[in-house]
């Protein structure tokens, strides 16, 4: 392969040798599941978004399902969330019994739009959850204030909001509750993993319990010299709990994660002024930093303009992976799915924002592990394809 067509994947987790020796000083430690990294990466990732209360679990999911829990969402309640998420956002609400409602995106942010939530609104609505789509702050005053209004939950869905503040508060200091992901591809990694964090110190410590099997005390002390064999299963809970190997990898990816944001920032204006201009495609917004907002550039989402190319979505998605360029799509819209189709109705025409831009988006390679060279590349080379397939 030469450096012309060598192939630049959608995404990769940047590790370095600190993450690698943090991860080996747990397993040399004899405490590899939840104990003291743990609860220091809760610690200083509370103090990190400047929230009151922070738990460590094992995904994204695991934290928006504790959050419909702790918020009392269940069975007869609706839920108001957008169809461009990830299925994750919605399959949580059906795992509380509780019945998503979509309402569309805004059409330059692709975040839920608050207009289009408001309307969603009926007696039965107990909580909405905006995603801060590809890190890109969703109108938060706008949602505290409909949540004031009606007596809702605010439960954010952050899994691209690591970094993200919206009108100089941080993302993980406004809701009722926020969940973040510590996937693999996202911008502070565990490989698995997340986090929820809340003001409410009741809701904190619940979900503490019901994300290790409903066990009233903190199980990790059990087997330690100041612990006791004794504990009472309070409810029904989950296995939720984060290992002490993923927290330490958290905790390395912490200490590098101002500077891992400074290179997202960068190759982000790159692309920005790359393709300033060209008549092809519809660039991602940035954030309105002038109100105190900061966009994570979690992801990099490019539009294209049908009517200025000869080659649709899907073809110049094939067409940029012949030409060694990894993308993606975020996202297959819910109401896309045959299956939310079947169990809630649901069609691609409710929601005509969101689908009108699926048909037009992809993700380019944005992450910290791309040279500056990796840019250059998938800027060439994206240009030229939109230039061969000019109409
Ligand atoms: C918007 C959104 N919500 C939730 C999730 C779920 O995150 P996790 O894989 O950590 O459970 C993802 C993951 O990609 C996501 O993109």
């Amino acid at each position: 392969m030469t450096e012309s067509n060598r192939y630049i994947p959608y995404a990769l987790p940047l590790i370095g040798e600190e993450e690698i020796q943090a991860v080996t000083e747990v397993l040399r430690s004899d405490w590899i599941t939840t104990g003291p990294k743990t609860k220091q990466f809760e610690a200083d990732f509370a103090h990190f978004v400047d929230a009151p209360h922070a738990v460590a679990l094992n995904s994204c999911t695991a934290a928006l399902h504790l959050a419909l829990l702790a918020a009392g969402v269940g069975p007869g309640d609706e839920v108001i969330t957008t169809p461009l998420t990830f299925c994750a956002t919605v399959n949580t609400i059906l795992h509380v019994g509780a019945t998503p409602v979509l309402a569309d995106v805004d059409p330059v942010t692709l975040c839920l739009s608050p207009e289009a939530a408001a309307a969603k609104i009926t007696p039965r609505t107990k909580a909405i959850i905006p995603v801060h789509y590809a890190g890109h702050p969703a109108e938060m005053d706008a949602f505290l204030a409909l949540a004031q209004e009606h007596g809702l939950a605010i439960i954010e869905d952050a899994a691209h909001a690591v970094g993200t503040s919206y009108r100089g508060r941080k993302v993980g200091s406004i809701g009722d509750y926020t969940a973040f992901s510590f996937y693999a591809t996202k911008n502070l990694t565990t490989a698995e993993g997340g986090m929820l964090t809340t003001p409410h110190a009741e809701a904190a410590d619940r979900i503490r319990v019901m994300g290790l099997h409903g066990i009233s005390r903190d199980a990790w002390k059990r087997y330690t010299a100041a612990g006791s064999w004794y504990y009472e299963v309070q409810e029904a809970g989950f296995k939720y709990n984060m290992t002490d190997m993923a927290a330490a990898l958290g905790l390395a990816q912490m200490a590098r994660f101002d500077a891992m944001q400074q290179v997202r920032r960068c190759y982000a204006d790159r692309y920005n002024q790359a393709f300033a201009g060209l008549s092809a495609l519809e660039l991602p917004p940035g954030a309105d930093e002038a109100k105190g907002d900061v966009h994570a550039w979690h992801l990099y989402v490019i539009r294209l303009n049908p009517e200025a190319l000869t080659i649709d979505r899907d073809a110049f998605l094939d067409a940029l992976k012949e030409e060694g360029v990894g993308t993606s799509v975020h996202f297959i819209p819910i109401t896309h799915h045959p299956f939310y189709q079947r169990t809630l109705g649901v069609s691609p025409t409710d929601t005509p924002v969101a689908t009108a831009a699926y048909s037009r988006m992809l993700s380019l390679p944005l992450y910290p592990k791309m040279t500056p060279d990796d840019v250059s590349e998938v800027i060439r080379r994206t240009t030229s394809l939109l230039e061969r397939h000019r109409r």
